[in-house]
């Protein structure tokens, strides 16, 4: 298993560009399941979480090949439907990566029939599929559960298409991001006009409703909590279809540069997807700076610069569903705030025991105390390295944030969490001068 090992105290100075987003890309990949002509996504991230979905793809009849960047040419990712008849996600990939869940609204809305793992649970805490199906069963899907997995058919067991239906995705903390990907890909194939009222606002579900308009959907009010879909027969392919920067990679390097008290500029900056974490970093003093545009292309992303004070304010943050401050930068912002001058709040809304990082933070010196849902975090001098434990995909991002600004040597082990979300973060971040290898931890 590899590790990093990070000698923190260096301020990090350069040049990222933002790479695709991880949890856009997963959707708009699921998506080949609608059409039976071909479909290239540009710009898709090479992650274990997005090669696991080129996986469960094949597997379900559709060749998936990988064109690399070349020049200026970002890479593309071309999906060809060839075989329509497999119906079933099998446990051995699903159990890889939650978002294999996101191939049962496309492919019961095409094929009639889905059978998909259930999805478990993970280190964040309990992530239930109820809502996904609650939405699918509103569009007439007659569902039930066997031997772990998720069994769809479209109505009169797969004799007639889904039906138009109100379906309301409203749960106890908030909508929910891939249900809405699930439902919204559904209703495009469905008979009639669907509205799906407490949709999830998140970006990814933004540029997944572009996508689908590209490939001939009607679809209006996506962004927003009501989204409504007219129904077609059939969907086409398209071509080329950008994935949009990965808001969270990009909130984390304006951190990673924040704590280092370092200068970065960052291209391909998602600036309108990252309001509420902004407001917050404004707050704690980060500076991030738009530099004048000089392309004036729709889809060309603003380059900004970060400059960070020696001295952090302390801040209060809540977690929220979007347009709020995204649970996948809460680890992150929390490292950065252990170093503020004074006492942070931090509640969690989305996901209220994602706080697997405190402890290990913990040991790194950081001053917290977790209170249910909430944190309070009493800045410190300084962070100490220390042997630390990656438990998830964030908190594990929020710990090597914490390890570049600690004094002396940080070891993170199991860094495959981080693997799945942050393409090559080690050569990112030793470009902006960070001290940081990775080893395998039979080397150690
Ligand atoms: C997506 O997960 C992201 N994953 C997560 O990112 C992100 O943390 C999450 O949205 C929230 O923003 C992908 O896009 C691949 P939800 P998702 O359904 O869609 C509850 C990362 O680190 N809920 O929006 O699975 C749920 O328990 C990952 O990149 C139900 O009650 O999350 C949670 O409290 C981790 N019933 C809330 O809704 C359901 O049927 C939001 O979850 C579904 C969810």
């Amino acid at each position: 298993m590899d590790t990093f090992v990070i000698n923190g105290g260096r301020p990090l100075r350069g040049n990222v560009r933002i790479n695709g987003s991880k949890n856009a890309a997963l959707p708009l990949m699921a998506a080949a399941l609608l059409t039976d002509h071909p479909l290239t996504l540009e710009g898709v991230p090479d992650l274990a979480d997005t090669r696991n979905m080129s996986r469960l793809l094949k597997r379900l009849g559709i060749d998936v090949t990988h064109t690399p960047p070349e020049d200026q040419q970002p890479s593309q990712l071309h999906l060809n439907p060839h075989d329509p008849t497999p119906t079933a996600a099998p446990y051995d990939i699903v159990r890889t990566m939650r978002a294999g869940i996101c191939v049962l609204g496309p492919m019961l809305a095409k094929r009639r029939a889905a059978r998909v793992s259930m999805p478990g649970g993970c280190a964040i805490g309990d992530r239930p599929v109820d809502l996904h199906l609650r939405g699918l069963r509103a569009l007439g899907a007659e569902i039930h559960l066997e031997a772990g997995d998720i069994v769809a058919t479209t109505p009169r067991g797969g004799q007639d298409p889904l039906q138009a239906a109100h379906v309301f995705l409203g749960g106890p903390n908030g909508s929910t991001v891939l249900g809405t990907a699930n439902v919204l890909s559904a209703a495009t194939l469905a008979k009639g006009t669907t509205i799906i009222e407490a949709a999830a606002c998140e970006p990814e579900i933004v540029d997944l409703a572009n996508l689908l308009r590209a490939m001939g959907a009607n679809i209006t009010g996506d962004g927003s909590p009501c989204i409504i879909v007219e129904g077609i027969d059939e969907l086409t392919g398209a071509d080329a279809y950008p994935v949009m920067p990965d808001r969270i990679e990009a909130g984390t390097y304006v951190m990673a540069a924040a704590i280092t008290n370092g200068e970065v500029t960052l291209n391909n900056f998602p600036l309108d997807s990252l309001t509420a974490a902004l407001d917050r970093l404004t707050h704690i003093g980060v500076t991030v700076e738009p530099e004048t545009n000089t392309d004036a292309s729709p889809t060309n992303y603003p380059t900004v610069r970060v400059l960070s004070p020696r001295r952090l304010n302390p801040t209060q943050v809540t977690t929220q569903p979007h347009p709020g401050f995204p649970t996948d930068l809460q680890a992150q912002i929390m490292a950065l705030l252990t170093l503020a001058d004074g006492n942070a709040i931090i509640t969690e809304k989305i996901f209220p025991d994602r706080f697997l990082h405190v402890a290990e933070l913990l040991r790194m010196g950081a001053n917290i105390t977790r209170v249910g849902p909430s944190a309070m975090v009493t800045g410190t001098r300084e962070l100490v390295g220390a042997p630390v434990m990656a438990s998830d995909l964030r908190a594990s991002a929020g710990l090597v944030l914490a390890g570049l600004a600690a004094q002396g040597t940080t070891t993170i082990n199991r860094v495959y969490h981080l693997d799945r979300g942050y393409h090559k973060m080690e050569r990112t971040l030793q470009s902006l001068g960070a001290d940081i290898q990775r080893v395998d931890d039979k080397n150690l």
